[in-house]
């Protein structure tokens, strides 16, 4: 027993829980996914998935997305990427809704299947389901020779390494990160994107994992914040365009590991509904980084303050406006629009982790989850 103890803190690297280490672990891992595959300098992106099958991604009427959890999160963050990088339309799909929904499928159609593990059972049967209606079916995992990874025509794999903490993180912005190359690789080809445009995502997305290492750094501060709401027993996230998936996902941190009932929702919608559970004891984290709505996130912002909730808010370095109406302000570097989601993501995990902490909670295997649901 105490060879395997010593075994596991051993891999902890040093860290209490391994979820800490797999955050710390992220602008390494982003490197490990692009390594080989993004060549800023050549303006080249090299994936044989995508290189052998271009003409099916190129000639699809739309592409479809499964998955679930965090992996599907992180398709509502591709949705964006791709409509709006390489103007492709996408649909993004709970698998288990999906795979009993009679959907329409047909062989013009791309799915692309998202999974940590590779062995999810909903979206294992939602790809045997596209499969005999004749899509093409792409697999982004992060286990190698998974069920997933084996059962798909063609895929990429996020070489994020092994994910031990029971709520994801690594493998959300690794994810994320193949599908960013997935879409600029589309976007060149189907020629949408000026030379300088494509060149300028391509150092940016190089650039990403030092943006990342800089977000890590307010840990200390986000501490501090953890502290004071701690003992909420109610939490809204707020985010709008790109950073609306990562109001999904930080609301979703926070449940699985602290037991705190969060909810995530577009900040446009706040007004038809939450806006009604705001008061001094609701704390509302609200991303607000520059690029991307920003004026209209703002006006959300002042429409809390209003009505008296505790506002956190995540933004763009310098940023003095949210600063001033805010009750605590994280800050994440300046990055293009659409990958936002890979910085604004990570104060959001630092501050699940430190709130389950303090509650006492068992943060790396947190009551009745699973890593891999291989059961319905
Ligand atoms: C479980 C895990 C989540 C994960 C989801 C999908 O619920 O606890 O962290 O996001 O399954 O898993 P997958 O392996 O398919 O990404």
């Amino acid at each position: 027993l105490e060879l395997q103890m010593n075994l596991e803190e051993i891999e902890k690297g040093g860290y209490d829980h391994f979820m800490l280490k797999e955050i710390y672990e992220q602008p390494r891992a982003i490197k490990d996914t692009y390594r080989g595959r993004l060549l800023a300098d050549q303006g080249l992106i090299r994936m044989a998935g995508i290189d052998l099958n271009m003409e099916k991604f190129l000639n699809a009427n739309r592409i479809i997305i499964v998955a679930c959890g965090t992996s599907w999160h992180a398709g509502l963050v591709a949705e964006y990427i791709f409509e709006d990088l390489a103007r492709i339309p996408v649909e993004v799909e709970y698998a288990s809704e999906f795979r009993y929904r009679n959907p329409v499928i047909t062989d013009k159609d791309v799915l692309i299947a998202i999974s940590q593990s590779g062995e999810t059972a909903d979206t294992l049967a939602a790809i045997k389901l596209a499969k005999e209606k004749g899509a093409f079916v792409f697999g982004v995992c992060n286990v190698v020779g998974s069920s997933i990874a084996r059962e798909t025509d063609a895929g990429a794999y996020t070489h994020a390494g092994p994910e031990i903490g029971v709520a994801s993180t690594k493998a959300f912005t690794t994810q994320i990160t193949v599908l960013t190359l997935i879409a600029l690789k589309l976007a060149k080809a189907k020629g949408v994107f000026s030379e300088s445009k494509y060149h300028e995502y391509l150092t940016e997305l190089e650039n990403i994992p030092n943006k990342v290492e800089k977000s890590l750094q307010s840990n200390a501060l986000i501490e501090i914040i953890a502290d004071v709401y701690k003992d909420s027993t109610n939490c809204l996230y707020l985010g709008r365009g790109y950073n609306f998936p990562v109001a999904l996902e930080g609301a979703l941190k926070l449940k699985e590991i602290s037991y705190i009932h969060a909810e995530g929702y577009p900040a446009a919608e706040m007004k038809h509904g939450p806006i009604a559970l705001i008061d001094e004891h609701m704390p509302v984290f609200v991303i607000a980084t520059k690029k991307g709505h920003y004026e209209k996130v703002v006006s959300n912002i002042q429409e809390i303050k209003s009505r008296k909730g505790k506002i956190i808010a995540i933004v763009t370095e310098g940023d003095e406006q949210v600063r001033d109406l805010a009750d605590h302000v994280i800050e994440v570097p300046e990055t293009l629009e659409s990958l936002t989601p890979l910085l604004t993501t990570i104060p959001l995990q630092l501050l699940s982790y430190h709130i389950a902490v303090m509650r006492g909670c068992n943060v790396d295997q947190p009551r009745n989850l699973a890593k891999s649901v291989t059961v319905e």
